[in-house]
This record gives C-alpha cells, structure tokens and sequence, in this order.
C-alpha cells in the first residue's frame, strides 16, 4: 500500500482538527507583515504571536493550519538526508482553550489512527525542569495513558543523552532540547517574549537500520535526539505559558497550546525511509533534475548532497519569491539571491551548465499550484526572473573563474582567506578553487583559514540578526503601534488623493519606520505627496478614536472596508469557524467622519494623537505599477494605549 501523499497528510490533519472545534486558516506569508522581529516566518507561530499574548483571535480559541516556513539558519545544513530550508508546519493551537491533557491525547490519536503510524515507533520526550520551571510531569502522565491503552507500557528515563535509551519511551533533555521560544531557550529570550516548555515527537527508523553504527555518533550511546538520523522528530506540542521578564518569568494570562509539525518530516515517516528527499512532494523536482542531467538521485554517494542542495533551493526560492522577495542585494531578498546561485553552483557539480533554476521551478509550481495557488499566478514572474538571474550568475562565475586565474598566475598560490574572498565576492566555491589549483599541481594554503574567514562573515550576520531581534515588537511596542496606525492613515490619504485604484501590496514595519507598497501607475508628484502628508497630519492632530469590530469578509466589504482581501481571505471560507475578520475604523462612525476603515488583525493605538507627527522620507517604484513609501512618526506618546473593541 503506497503511503498517503503529502496533500493527504495536509488534508487529514487540518480535518481532524477542524472537527475538533478548529478554524482552519490558509497558510500567511512568507515575509511576516507589521512583525519588526524576524526576516522570515519560521514558524507556524510566528503570525500567532499577538493572540498568544491575549489578543483576542476573530476566529476563535481554537485554530489550525498549515504554514510556508523558512529557515535561513539551516541553509548550510541542507546535503543531509532530513535538512530543508522550506518547510510546511501542520500547526493547531490553544489560545487560552484546551492544554495538556487534550493536546498529548488528540496528537497521539491523529498520528496513530488517522496516519496508522505504529506507536511502537514512536518516542517522545518532556521538559526535564531547572531552578525556575518545574519538571513537567503532566505531560509525562498524559502519554503514559495514552501509550497505557494501546497496551504499551511507556516507561519515562533520564539522561539518555548519556546513559543510552534503556528500554525508555518518555525521555526527560534540558532548556536547551524542550523549551521552546522564538529566540530559543530561557536564557536568550529577551523581555517580553513568550515561550514554555514542549514536549517532541519523534519516529523510529529502526535499530536495523545501523543507522547509527554508520554515523559519525557512533562511539556515543543513541538516544533519540542523537544526530546519527536513527530517530526523526515530526512534531512539536509547545505548552506556552510562560512571558519572560525582567527579572526572570511570569505566567501568562492564558495557557496556549503551539504544536508545530513538520509535514514533509511526518511524510518521510509514513513513507518509512529517513530520507525526506524521497517523498511524493520531491517527485516533480527529483525527476526533471534526473533527465536534465541523466543521473539518478541517490546512485552515486557524492552526488547525493548537490541533488538535494538544489532540490531544497529552488523549491525555497521559488516559495520566497512568489510571496514577494525576488532574488536581490537586500532584505529578504538577499537570502533567495544567495540560495538560488548556491543551487546553480551546486548543479553545475551535477554537470547542468544552463537554464536549471526556472526549470526546477517550473516543476515545483506544478507540484504546489493546487495548495498554493499563488504560485500559479506568479509562474511568468517567477519564471522569468530565475532564468535572467540564473543568466547574470553564470557571467559572474566566469568572470571569477578568470580572475583567479589571473591570480593564479601572479602568484604561486592561494590561502585559505583568499578562497573565502572569491566565495564571497563571487560565489566561487571552495571545490572549484581547489580543482583549478590541482589542475595546477597545487593545494590550498592554510585551508584552516577558509573556515576562520567564514566564521567571522558568519559572526558578523547574525550579530546584525540579533540586533534586529532586539529592536522588535517587545521593546519598541509603541513605537511600531503608532507606525501601524499611521499606515492606516496613509492608505485613506492615498486613496484620497490619488484615487481608488490605490490597493495595499505589502506593509513592513520597523520600530524605526514604516514601508508601504501600493498600486499606482506614476510617481507622485511633489504636490501629491505634500498633500497625503497634511491629511495624515490632520487626522492626527484631531485625536480621533481607532477601535475594530468583528464581521465576515463579506459584511466588511459591504460596509466598505478596505484591505487585503487576497488568497488569505477567500480560502477562509474553508474555515469551519464563523468567517470573521477584524474592521479597525478610525474616526467617528456615529458622526459619520470615518477616516479609515481596513480589514487588519491589529494591535493600533487607542487615538491617533498618540502618533505624533507623520513624515514622508521616500517615495520611489517598486515594480511596474507599484510604488513605495517610507515614512517615520515622531513626537508622539512614548507609551500607548491600545485599541479595543468598538
Ligand atoms: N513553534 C514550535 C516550533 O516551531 C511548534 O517548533
């Protein structure tokens, strides 16, 4: 019996948990709106966050989905047998409903009675507890009853990690294995931020397997988050209750559930082979990379890493760029760049000189068009941009190619650093280096220094990464508030004067400055922009009121509120809750001098005299048909009230 597809797990889960009291709702995303914290979503979480925190959900307390994830900290990882960028996380979640005792029990039934997986396979692990946070024993209790009715005698056991499994199948890790927050364990959370500890699933392949034998771990006991591949975690039950403050943590005002499931990781399960390259959602790309280059994956071990490397990719670029970040030099943009030439390099390995990316492309469109129908609508773009970008790379590597030939010939060798130089500046990889070097009867000098080289570029990163973590939503709250609301008011005055062809086509807010995409066919004039800026400024400076009301999508375009009435909302009718959507209305509705009324999930300021003054620093094209602005707010509040219901 083949193992049900990718799409039949999707499907399974979201109706299992729709006929458990869930809304489902269609995937956000990529690029997180109004969410100064992150580059990408990461998570199923990350779009929950405000309802975590106590806002309340139009939807309910009881959600579902299956959320486009992407995680730019894996890319190096990607070559193994379990390691994608791009992932889709199943997700359900308490939002102040159901905890524990339901959570572990509706899991474990989806698992083995929906997917037939076999619990004899199944592992699991709980929070082990510190000073601060207890151990968790209720979850402990929880899948014992569940593993006690189906006959199998769960037993719980400390310490694997170094003393083996000894016949376990509840394992008790540390902070740093089963706590779960967006920046990670206690310790690294900062201020404001929301976390709990989790308890895993994970899947055995089998001792027969000797995949651990084989594996680098070898010499080390195995326990099931050993890194040999043996086990496989395909879920995540985050109990999050927990706020981080400044002087350590404190119980939210609401027990949520966030369980996260990697869909692709459950499919290699049921699929019962380690290997999540070999699912039916990689047939379409595995395929067209077969005949394009006539090896077959999995054939020769070397070439294993660069089939999978491109497979990933591609299939992340193409996500990534449907949802708005084309390869570029900056923001989001950077990481498709980055990942769509490592793809191109890494095919080359496979003999594939030309046009791979749009044809990669092309077959991960095909695979995903019916879950994800914008790709469908993007194909051209995404199409033609892979091939002129693919085109532009494959220059660069020539024209790297030949200046390290002309330093080759100026000098007798090359270091390590120096290699990092051409990787960086010219995408140029390490391999390639050292085959033009042996060419020449050469090696590299001081390899070490490559590796050193790229540890500080790496330090350098993720130190610029951390420092936008910080400036995020928890510390600056007010200050991305008022951004928020301004953006409202841009968008009314917009709309007011250059028309009603004028439709939101992205929003990205930081502490320091808000960025809005929009239709219009020209650059505005100086007179235009003066004009948008003193109607902003008036509404702010009339102090008027900002609070939502719930409605359907429908009811909400009829009492015409604007918004982005795009894919997410019209596949809400999916949903098996009511289909309700917030309307955030600024002004007085009763006096009828409504400035704004936008469909939006919130937070805004209570008044919009609390924004201040309103700046417009930019206003520039963004592709054919779109322009962007980039404004700032100052002088407002320094703490702000939030907006509630009417
Ligand atoms: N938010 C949890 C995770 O990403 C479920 O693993």
């Amino acid at each position: 019996m083949s193992p049900l597809t990718t799409d039949q797990i999707r499907t399974s889960y979201l109706e299992f948990f729709a006929a458990r009291g869930h809304a489902v709702i269609p995937s956000a995303s990529l690029l997180p709106e109004n969410d100064p914290t992150t580059l990408f979503t990461g998570s199923g979480m990350q779009p929950m966050l405000p309802y975590l925190l106590g806002e309340k959900h139009p939807l309910g307390k009881r959600i579902a989905d299956s959320q486009k994830s992407f995680r730019s900290v894996d890319i190096e990882e990607v070559g193994d047998n379990r390691h994608t960028t791009f992932f889709e996380m199943l997700g359900n979640w308490s939002l102040g409903d159901y905890f524990k005792a339901e959570q572990i029990p509706w899991m474990f039934e989806w698992l083995t009675k929906e997917l037939k997986l076999d619990p004899q396979r199944i592992f699991v692990t709980v929070f082990r507890g510190n000073d601060v946070i207890p151990r968790d024993d209720v979850s402990v209790r929880s899948w014992k009853e569940v593993f006690k009715k189906i006959g199998i005698d769960a037993m719980d056991v400390d310490l694997a990690e170094k003393n083996g499994m000894r016949n376990g199948r509840i394992f008790y890790y540390d902070e740093k294995k089963n706590w779960w927050s967006r920046a990670g364990e206690p310790a690294k959370m900062p201020v404001g931020e929301p976390g709990g500890p989790d308890s895993e699933m994970f899947w055995d392949f089998g001792a027969e397997r000797q995949l651990h034998e084989q594996s680098a771990w070898k010499d080390r006991p195995c326990h099931v988050n050993c890194d040999c591949g043996r086990f496989l975690e395909i879920g995540n039950n985050v109990f999050m209750e927990y706020l981080k403050t400044g002087n350590g943590f404190e119980k939210l005002a609401q027990q949520n559930v966030d369980f996260g499931g990697g869909l692709e990781r459950i499919a290699a399960a049921l699929n019962d082979d380690p290997d999540v390259f070999l699912i039916d959602a990689f047939a379409g790309v595995r395929k067209v990379l077969e005949e394009l280059c006539g090896k077959r994956y999995g054939a020769v071990d070397g070439e294993t890493r660069a089939f999978r490397i491109v497979m990933d990719h591609l299939r992340a670029c193409t996500f990534l760029t449907a949802d708005g970040a084309p390869p570029s030099n900056k923001d989001q943009g950077y990481f498709t760049r980055r990942m769509l030439r490592r793809a191109i390099r890494f095919a080359s390995t496979l003999g594939l000189i030309q046009n791979v990316a749009p044809r990669v492309a092309a077959a991960v469109i095909e695979t995903y068009a019916r879950s994800y129908p914008l790709l469908r609508q993007k194909e051209a773009m995404i199409l033609d941009t892979f091939d002129a970008e693919e085109a532009q790379f494959r220059r660069t590597l020539m024209k790297g190619e030949r200046e390290l030939t002309d330093y080759l010939s100026a000098h007798d060798t090359i270091d390590g650093a120096k290699a990092f130089y051409f990787f960086e500046t010219y995408g140029f990889p390490l391999e390639l280096t050292q085959e033009l070097l042996a060419e020449r009867g050469k090696t590299i000098e001081k390899p070490a220094s490559f590796d050193a080289a790229r540890t500080e570029h790496q330090d350098i990163s993720r130190t610029a990464s951390a420092g936008k973590f910080k400036g995020g939503l928890a510390d600056h709250s007010a200050a991305t508030t008022k951004l928020h609301t301004a953006t409202h008011l841009l968008n009314a005055a917009l709309r007011k004067v250059l028309g009603d062809h004028v439709w939101q086509k992205g929003s990205n807010i930081t502490a320091e400055r808000l960025r809005f995409d929009f239709s219009h066919p020209d650059k505005m004039t100086p007179e235009q922009i003066a004009e948008v800026e003193r109607l902003v400024n008036e509404a702010i400076k009339a102090d008027l009121p900002v609070a939502y009301h719930l409605t359907t999508v429908d009811g909400a375009k009829k009492e015409g509120a604007i918004g982005v009435f795009d894919e997410r909302y019209a596949s809400m009718a999916l949903s098996t809750g009511a289909s309700e959507v917030k309307v955030y209305v600024i002004g007085h509705e009763k006096k009828r001098s409504v400035f704004s009324k936008e469909i939006c999930g919130g937070p805004h300021v209570a008044r919009t005299g609390m924004i201040g003054g309103f700046k417009i620093q930019k206003e520039e094209s963004c592709g054919a048909g779109t322009r962007r602005i980039k404004a700032v707010v100052a002088g407002g509040s320094e703490e702000v009230e939030v907006a509630g219901e009417e």
